[in-house]
């Protein structure tokens, strides 16, 4: 029998123990020993796409800070900018060619000085991308490296012989597509990449690379960093033996065999660099997000690190995979991370997966839902990941022709890959040219709803889905169940409205949503359970609660505090 969850409340109310009883470094914000990026919004930044100072159609720092006061409005704590460092723009700075630097294209170090002191100001974290798994092959590590079979940085990279004339090492496949390895002709040996081949991957069975990049992160953390976000965990090691990963039937959308990642994957030795990377973020009060595709809670827990000694917040991508609005399995997944072993993270957009808006959108009620998917992650216990423009309901925009794709996989895999440049489209700030983004043509083009999806625009209207945003970000900042309270899934047989209660102590914040295209009426029975008040905080439209059953209007949101 299905256990009613109301129980699992009142236990909770009873005999409420601390959530986290898990040991931090750092300072507490909290009661619960919470640390800061516990209670912190984190905001993605795609700095090419952001904002654009110079007028040269591509995003730059100063564009970054001039909107910090924007971002501080809306209620971000902290922003992570996705790569900025010198790099070939091979995969759009996912290819470092210094981790040391700022590209010229969007700024110099004073420029990131001037973003950090700014944001500081405004009491908004700077987390920096690190790309761990690879440099550039312009980096002068490879440039070095590949220069003799004997140079100082050769086994910085993983530089093998080819199984036979014209034949690489072995089947491994790269993410982008195509094998692996390219032969480099003038040391007559092979480079591994996992990603393009303009990103070699380094050799972190090297200590003198293990130093080499720990060293970069203490840079970077003097000149005021929060933390970073790590770039590819899953691929940091290779099995030194280079087995041939198993085949899978059929073929990816690169026309390659299938594979099952077996050796280049997810290698244990992953979880001492990460204890290694903590060890120094610990020591500057810092954060490390990771990007970690896991299949599962058990390869999330791993990520956590025994004693949550690896990642504070390893990134749940399974949260992305509910791609249809299903209240059981939005359950069954925040159920699963609420279980695991550390502090939730839940990201619904970003820079590589087809943006919130269209995945849930059914292209009519798409603002709704849009609130909709706010009003659950933003609710949800755990730290949110938002990705830029999702708080205005940007759409992802794919280019139709070959000639207009800049992704390199979608040039390799054009027609059946398009690649990630309709996620990455300029932020839209106002109506005019550009969308204000730029006085210039930009890097990429600008989705035509502009027009009607934009800051400025949304700004005005009290309906819109900035103004959305803006209001349960407030609450989340400002409500302690919202911020420290247990998850508890109620009315979790209701197909179409997703429930829960956020229980801190006494304090109770009830949250429903209505997955569905037509109005849904949820009873939560409040006075059988003696709940004697109820303060709505928030609804979307005619969504309202009258006596104990809450009306809620076609995918409308209700949040409200309940009393005793
Ligand atoms: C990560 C990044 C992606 C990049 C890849 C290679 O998956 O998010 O954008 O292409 O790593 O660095």
């Amino acid at each position: 029998m299905r256990r009613n969850s109301f129980w699992s409340l009142i236990c909770l109310l009873l005999c409420f123990s601390p959530l986290a009883a898990q040991t931090q470094a750092g300072k507490a914000v909290d009661a619960e020993g919470h640390q800061w990026w516990q209670h912190a919004v984190f905001y993605e930044i795609y700095p090419r796409s952001f904002a654009d100072s110079n007028n040269d159609g591509v995003g730059d720092l100063k564009g970054i800070t001039s909107k910090l006061d924007y971002l501080k409005d809306l209620g971000i704590d902290a922003i992570w900018i996705s790569p900025c460092f010198p790099s070939p723009q091979v995969d759009f700075g996912y290819d470092v060619s210094d981790y040391e630097d700022i590209d010229p294209m969007y700024g110099t170090l004073a420029d990131f000085d001037v973003l950090a002191s700014e944001a500081s100001k405004r009491g908004i974290h700077i987390i920096l991308d690190f790309v761990v798994n690879h440099s550039s092959d312009q980096h002068k590590w490879f440039l070095d490296s590949k220069s003799s079979r004997t140079s100082e940085h050769r086994d910085w990279y993983i530089w093998r012989d080819g199984k036979g004339p014209g034949q690489p090492p072995n089947n491994w496949i790269s993410i982008f597509g195509g094998s692996s390895w390219k032969l480099d002709p003038a040391t007559n040996q092979y480079y591994y990449h996992m990603f393009y081949a303009g990103q070699p991957d380094l050799n972190w069975r090297n200590p003198a690379v293990r130093d080499a990049m720990f060293e970069v992160t203490r840079w970077w953390y003097k000149r005021g960093v929060a933390g970073f976000r790590l770039d590819a965990v899953d691929t940091l090691f290779e099995d030194p033996g280079l087995r041939d990963n198993p085949t899978v039937p059929g073929k990816n959308a690169f026309g390659d065999e299938n594979q099952e990642s077996k050796y280049n994957q997810k290698l244990p030795e992953v979880h001492d660099v990460l204890r290694g990377l903590r060890k120094v973020a610990d020591e500057n009060n810092a954060v490390l997000i990771g990007e970690t595709w896991t299949a599962d809670i058990a390869e999330l827990n791993r990520y956590y690190g025994e004693g949550n000694n690896e990642l504070q917040l390893p990134m749940d991508f399974l949260f992305t995979k509910v791609d249809k609005l299903s209240p059981a399995e939005f359950r069954e997944q925040i159920a699963a991370v609420n279980s695991a072993s550390g502090w939730p993270t839940f990201v619904i957009s970003n820079h590589d997966i087809v943006r919130s808006y269209d995945r849930y959108g059914d292209g009519q009620h798409n603002d709704q839902i849009a609130k909709l998917m706010a009003g659950l992650y933003l609710t949800l216990r755990g730290t949110p990941i938002m990705y830029y423009g999702e708080e205005i309901g940007m759409k992802t925009t794919l280019p139709t022709r070959k000639q207009d794709v800049k992704d390199p996989i979608g040039l390799t895999g054009w027609p059946s890959e398009k690649g990630r440049d309709g996620e990455r489209t300029p932020m839209q700030w106002d109506e005019s040219q550009n969308a204000g983004f730029s006085k210039a043509a930009p890097w990429l083009p600008v989705p035509p709803t502009y027009k009607t999806h934009n800051v400025a625009e949304e700004e005005k209207d009290p309906n819109s889905v900035l103004a959305f945003y803006k209001t349960v970000l407030k609450l989340r900042h400002t409500n302690q169940a919202l911020l420290d309270g247990n998850y508890v899934p109620v009315n979790d047989n209701d197909p179409n409205v997703l429930s829960y209660l956020r229980v801190y102590h006494d304090q109770v914040v009830l949250v429903a949503l209505n997955m569905s295209g037509s109005g849904q009426k949820a009873d939560f029975q409040l006075s059988k359970h003696g709940f004697t008040s109820v303060k709505s905080l928030l609804a979307t439209g005619k969504s309202a609660i009258k006596g104990d059953v809450v009306n809620l209007e076609p995918y409308g949101v209700f949040i409200a505090q309940l009393s005793k």
